[in-house]
């Protein structure tokens, strides 16, 4: 049975991208200014927002058994709002299997949320996956306390349409937002505590806007703006798509201190042939070209991408060719996908769909190739000494644990604070962490 009652607590659950955390704090601040409590831990809340992602088969699976979940003994269940890109694109679904959910909710809607849940407690039931013209933005609250990182949306959606991907049609074209309004949004953050800020986009590199003089600016016009911040320490970007890596852009990463040495690069396959089948408009030689020219400007730039295995019709060849450049490349840290068919998307009626089998055994030699690029990068590092902004307490009792310039979890001892930014030597590493010594 659905909830039909005003929610005095509440719970955001986001699954997902870096996109979907940023909303999901988004949405938190907006149901606590309408006067409602986030939940005690371990506490039901009465209104649970599932914040859902779509990107790949087992994201959309986890909504419908966390639907499930929410029932209690009796039948009855708290108030459910599903958010997000599977809201997006199959929310009219969502309603007619999941009857105890009362709200479906877009990712350009969602400061519609309240108006919903005031619906929803009269017992009416809503679907809204409108793209606005209002933006958002303007009408959630502002931030008023926030950790040492802090992420700031400035760009959504995706204009590039590849072929195995849903974000075109779950988050929509490719919009920046105004060069006022994130200069604005990251003054505000500073001021709430942030040191480092973290742009974020599904296409951040393709952000154009209009800067305080009127002149056209790039996401590096942006970036060295944000920089002339006092109070801010770190800034990082992240996703890029290589096509969008600008001239300027890769000049920025040699000129600006506060512009970190890491670039998120997605490259999804060493194989000019499945690049081409999936749309990348690169080739694998344009994408080491960009890493070269970066590489030029600041040659310790720690380097990380995306990975899809068994796209349809990927050979044993072409999968080594992805292997090759992991070789070629060097990453810092990686993230790595089995090919997922997505509905209405070009990829899920090609020929060639490969056995699960296959891409299991794939993705495990291509893990395992990644992780040996993380340890030697973590090895190397070794000796180096470096900042480190802490970011929470270890498991051991004076431990600490940060990241360094170069995005790597560090691990310390001594007497630091939360959001400090520590000098460290390096002294140990492991492929997905560092131990390091106070300065
Ligand atoms: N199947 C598997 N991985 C995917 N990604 C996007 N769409 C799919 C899909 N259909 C991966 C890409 C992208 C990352 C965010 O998710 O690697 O860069
Ligand atoms: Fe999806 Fe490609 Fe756009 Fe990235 S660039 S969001 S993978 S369509």
């Amino acid at each position: 049975m659905r909830a039909t009652t005003a929610p005095k607590t509440y719970r955001v659950k986001s699954f997902g991208c870096q996109m979907n955390v940023y909303d999901g704090e988004r949405m938190a601040e907006l149901l606590s200014q309408q006067g409602i409590a986030p939940a005690p831990e371990g506490a039901e809340a009465d209104l649970v927002v599932l914040n859902t992602c779509h990107i790949r088969e087992k994201a959309v699976d986890k909504v419908y058994s966390d639907i499930g979940r929410l029932r209690r003994e009796d039948g009855t269940a708290p108030l459910i709002a599903v958010a997000g890109c599977v809201a997006q694109a199959e929310g009219e679904e969502i309603m007619a299997r999941a009857p105890t959910v009362s709200m479906v909710v877009g990712p350009q809607a969602y400061h519609r949320l309240p108006a919903m849940i005031a619906e929803a407690a009269a017992g009416r039931r809503a679907v809204d996956t409108d793209m606005p013209a209002e933006t958002k933005f303007d009408a959630l609250p502002a931030r008023r306390k926030v950790g040492p990182g802090a992420f700031l949306t400035v760009q959504e959606g995706c204009d590039k349409f590849c072929t195995y991907c849903v974000v075109p049609h779950t988050r929509g074209a490719e919009i920046s937002r105004p060069f006022a309004d994130v200069a604005a949004e990251a003054q505000r953050l500073v001021e709430a505590g942030a040191k480092e800020l973290t742009l974020i986009g599904q296409n951040v590199n393709a952000w154009t806007g209009k800067d305080a003089n009127g002149r056209a600016a790039g996401l590096d016009g942006l970036i060295r703006h944000l920089a002339e911040l006092p109070g801010l320490t770190r800034i990082r970007y992240t996703t890029s798509h290589p096509n969008d890596m600008t001239e300027e852009l890769i000049a920025a990463h040699g000129e600006i201190e506060k512009l970190m040495p890491f670039l998120h690069l997605p490259v999804q396959s060493g194989s000019d042939r499945v690049l081409r089948a999936m749309n990348r408009s690169h080739t694998t030689s344009s994408y080491l070209r960009t890493l070269d020219r970066v590489r030029a400007v600041r040659p310790d730039i720690a380097l990380s991408g995306d990975f899809i295995v068994g796209f349809p019709g990927e050979t044993e060849d072409e999968f080594r060719e992805t292997l090759a450049l992991v070789e070629a490349v060097g990453y810092a840290q990686c993230f790595s996908f089995k090919y997922s068919p997505r509905p209405g998307t070009p990829a899920a009626t090609m020929d060639g769909q490969i056995a699960p089998q296959e891409m299991d055994e794939r993705l495990q030699r291509l893990q395992a190739a990644l992780q040996r690029s993380s340890l030697a990068f973590n090895l190397a590092s070794v000796g180096k000494r470096c900042t480190v902004m802490v970011e929470r307490k270890g498991k051991l009792p004076g431990q600490w644990l940060g990241k360094s310039p170069w995005l790597q979890s560090v691990h310390f001892e001594g007497a630091a604070g939360l959001g400090d930014l520590v000098e460290v030597e390096l002294t140990q590493g492991g492929p997905n962490s560092l131990h390091a010594v106070m300065v």
